[in-house]
Formats: structure tokens, C-alpha cells, sequence
């Protein structure tokens, strides 16, 4: 293995070899492969011994930083018991204990995990139990997905065909199932006196001229709860949550959140639909989709939970009216026992109460980002923040990253909007260090 070898060697070896993800590979002849050689909490060192600010959670999956001695100690123990066995026909300890203390977050209102590896896995796992629900209850013709304008869910087939980012879509388009798309309760579309709760109550209106006509052949609508991340953090009011899910009620239509991204404490609670409340109970899905930071950054794990009606609609004495999907990694025992780690470290340190305190003092230390003339919409939620930039200069993304990189931070903006998704391990000193490095990156980027 090549740790040891020259970093030079190690980055031309990686561009032979390895075909990196979501990259137009030839960019690198410009932009250097950063070679990572070990991490330790937020930051992340190269082979050169040069340290990098891990402002960006690794895509979001990293929660209490890099080497965290309770998930590696934890691993180890899981590693000298049971690394491995399949879930068809087989349990064990961590898949039973992760299911239960999962259900017990939603009070037992989704009280069945099913499992997978990545992301866009647990999408398509919706996506298919939702359709062959109706199936299996006489409603075969309800074939379509209903996703917000701009939603991203992944990028497998069926994960593309609720995927509203052309860029991700456009070369399959013609191999992927018709996207059908409802308006964006995002708040940056607010008019003059509107408020973000308007502008939720605007796109729910539309929802449901939609559901009015369309119900008999939708299966399910799919939301991404407070912040669409990956399509470029538009954030919206809880508001849109609680009515989509009477509307949904109401025409007979699923309801999946995908909190791969935004669950897990990242906007605030640990699952972000917790915000959406009536009557003093948080507005449950039909689905939920769980990822990214639940094994902690560690390994590929993904869940769908989901609820006793769905799960009632599958059992039965029919093979064929059974959930019959499969991947060879479902219940990993070594990615169970890693998210069992991070339940703990949530439940020990209080986590999601000290990220208020420091989702305060950042957002506080990013104020003076406000005065750039070319800010827009700066926005927070939770371990969230993001804000666009106005007549940025030709390829800004790429520009904003090397900058940053050269501060010693790992950032990666999507388009024109800048975001920081930090692992909650921020102390005062590096939140402040965190903060100005941005500040000075925007400045040297765009010039005031
Ligand atoms: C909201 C959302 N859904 C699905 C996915 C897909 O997850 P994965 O990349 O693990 O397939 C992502 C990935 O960024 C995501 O942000």
C-alpha cells in the first residue's frame, strides 16, 4: 500500500486507477487530488503532514469527527465478535438493538427497518415498497412519485427519477421513469411581506392541485424535511411538512422523508420532521430514509423506516406479496454497532443541546459576512449554513475551494452557494478560526 509513498506518486497513481466520484476527471490536470493520509477529530492531513479543516463532514456523513476513539473502540469489539452474516435468515444483536432504539426516536411510529448500504439505496427501497404497497392493496396504477423542484434523492435509476438536478439527469433522461415535479416551498422565493411560512403555504396549494388530479396514479410524494441540501440548501418553513401530510392523508399518498442528509441532529433535532409539529405531535411519513452521519461517518449504512400499516400490507402467506429486495451488506453488523456508537454519544453528551449553543455562536461569528455586497440569502438551520453569491466570477465553485483549501479548510460550495455542514465536535476557538476563514476566503474570491 502506498501511504508511504511520495505524495506525487500517490495522487498520479490515484488518477490512473481510480475513477473519483462526481468529477470530470480532466479538471484535475488543474486541480490537485488532495491524498489523505489519517484524520483526527475535525481535521483531516495529507501525506505532506498539511492539515485540513473538515468543514463539510466528509459529504456530510462525519458527526463527531475523524478517529473518534468511542466508535473505534466500539468497532473493534464488534470486529472480534461478528464482522459479517447475512440478514435473510439471520439476525444479530446490533441490527435488533439499532431497529429498536431507531423506533423508540420515533415513539414506535415507524416501527420496521429495512436495510441497505448507501443513500440512494434506501431511496429506491421507498420508492419500490411504496409502489408495491398499493400494489398489494388493489392500487397497482399508482406508479408515480411526486418530488419538490430541485429534490435530489440519489443517483441510481429510480433514485434519478425523483432527482430535479439536470446536471445529475440530463445524459439518462431518456433511461430514467418521467420526473414529476411540485413547487419548492423554498423560502428564498419569498415576495415583498411574505413570510417563509407563506411561501410553504404557497407550494402546499400547489401540492394539491396536483394530488386533486393526479391521486389515482401517484404512489407517494417525496420530501426532503427543512433543507433540500444537495441542490443547494434551500431551506423552508416546517409549515410545508404539516401540510403535506394532511394532503397526503387526504388523497391517499405516501409520504417519504428523505433525512439522509438532514437527519441525524443536523437541523437541529435529531430527525428534522420533528419540527414539523400538530397538536403536539411531530408529522410522521409513511417512509423515512436514513444515512450519511448515522454510522457516524464509518461505514455505508442506510435505513427505511417505516410504519405497522405498511409493513401489515406485506405479510402474508404469498412469497411474492413479500418486500423481496436484497443487498448483499444489508444489517452489516459492523455498520450497526458504529450507528449504536453514535446513539450513545448522542444520548451521553447531549449532543443536540450543545449544538445549539454552537449553531449560536457561528452563526454570530459568520454576521459579518452580511456586509459583502454580493451575499444573498444567508440562511442557517441547526449544524446548517449557507448563503449565495451574486454575479460570482466564472467558476466560483472551484475558485471559493482552492482558496479555502489554502486556509487550511475543506469546503466544496455547490454553484453560487457557499455551505458549511461542520461534525459536531466545534469548539469556541476553531468555530471562530472556522468563521473568519470563510470570511477572508469570500473576500480574496470576491473582492468587496
Ligand atoms: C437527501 C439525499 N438523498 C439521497 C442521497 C444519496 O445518498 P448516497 O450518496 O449515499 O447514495 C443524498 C446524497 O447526498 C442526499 O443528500
Amino acid at each position: 500500500m502506498s501511504l508511504k509513498s511520495p505524495p506525487d506518486a500517490l495522487l498520479s497513481r490515484s488518477l490512473d486507477a481510480v475513477w473519483h466520484p462526481c468529477t470530470q476527471m480532466k479538471q484535475h490536470e488543474q486541480t490537485p487530488l488532495l491524498a489523505i493520509a489519517r484524520g483526527q477529530g475535525p481535521w483531516l492531513f495529507d501525506t505532506d503532514g498539511k492539515r485540513y479543516f473538515d468543514a463539510i463532514s466528509s459529504w456530510w456523513v462525519n458527526l463527531f469527527g475523524h478517529a473518534n476513539p468511542r466508535i473505534n473502540a466500539a468497532l473493534r469489539d464488534q470486529l472480534d465478535t461478528l464482522e459479517h452474516v447475512m440478514l435473510a435468515g439471520c439476525t444479530h444483536q446490533s441490527v435488533v438493538e439499532l431497529s429498536e432504539r431507531l423506533a423508540a426516536l420515533t415513539d414506535g411510529a415507524l416501527g420496521h427497518c429495512f436495510y441497505a448500504s448507501d443513500g440512494a439505496s434506501a431511496t429506491e427501497i421507498a420508492l419500490k415498497m411504496s409502489h408495491h404497497y398499493w400494489r398489494n392493496q388493489g392500487c397497482a396504477a399508482k406508479q408515480n412519485f411526486l418530488c419538490l423542484e430541485g429534490g435530489y434523492h440519489g443517483e441510481t435509476m429510480g433514485a434519478l427519477s425523483v432527482t430535479d438536478v439536470a446536471l445529475f439527469r440530463d445524459a439518462y433522461a431518456s433511461l430514467v421513469r418521467a420526473l414529476h415535479t411540485v413547487p419548492s416551498p423554498d423560502a428564498r422565493q419569498a415576495e415583498a411581506g411574505e413570510t417563509a411560512a407563506d411561501v410553504a403555504r404557497r407550494a402546499a396549494t400547489a401540492l394539491e392541485k396536483v394530488l386533486e388530479r393526479e391521486h389515482g396514479n401517484v404512489a407517494a410524494l417525496i420530501v426532503e424535511p427543512l433543507v433540500q441540501c444537495a441542490s443547494g440548501f434551500a431551506m423552508h418553513d416546517p409549515e410545508y411538512l404539516r401540510l403535506a401530510r394532511a394532503l397526503c392523508d387526504r388523497y391517499e399518498v405516501h409520504l417519504i422523508f428523505d433525512e439522509i442528509a438532514v437527519g441525524c441532529g443536523r437541523t437541529g433535532t435529531f430527525f428534522a420532521h420533528e419540527q414539523a409539529v400538530v397538536q403536539g405531535q411531530p408529522v410522521r411519513p409513511d417512509f423515512l430514509c436514513l444515512s450519511k452521519g448515522i454510522s457516524g461517518g464509518y461505514l455505508p449504512l442506510s435505513i427505511v423506516m417505516s410504519t405497522d400499516a405498511v409493513y401489515r400490507a406485506f405479510y402474508d402467506d404469498s412469497t411474492a406479496r413479500g418486500f423481496l429486495h436484497s443487498h448483499s451488506y444489508t444489517g452489516n453488523p459492523l455498520a450497526c454497532r458504529a450507528a449504536l456508537a453514535v446513539l450513545d454519544i448522542f444520548e451521553k453528551d447531549d449532543v443536540l443541546a450543545q449544538n445549539e449553543q454552537r449553531a449560536a455562536l457561528l452563526t454570530a461569528q459568520l454576521a459579518p459576512l452580511k456586509a459583502h455586497p454580493q451575499l444573498r440569502h444567508f440562511r442557517q438551520r441547526g449544524m446548517i449554513w449557507a448563503f449565495d453569491v451574486a454575479d460570482a466570477p466564472a467558476d466560483f465553485s472551484r475558485r471559493f475551494a482552492a482558496a479555502a483549501q489554502r486556509r487550511e479548510l475543506l469546503l466544496r460550495p455547490i454553484g453560487n452557494t457557499v455551505y458549511l455542514m461542520p461534525p459536531y465536535v466545534l469548539d469556541d476557538a476553531s468555530s471562530a478560526w472556522l468563521a473568519q476563514g470563510v470570511i477572508d476566503t469570500l473576500h480574496e474570491v470576491c473582492p468587496a
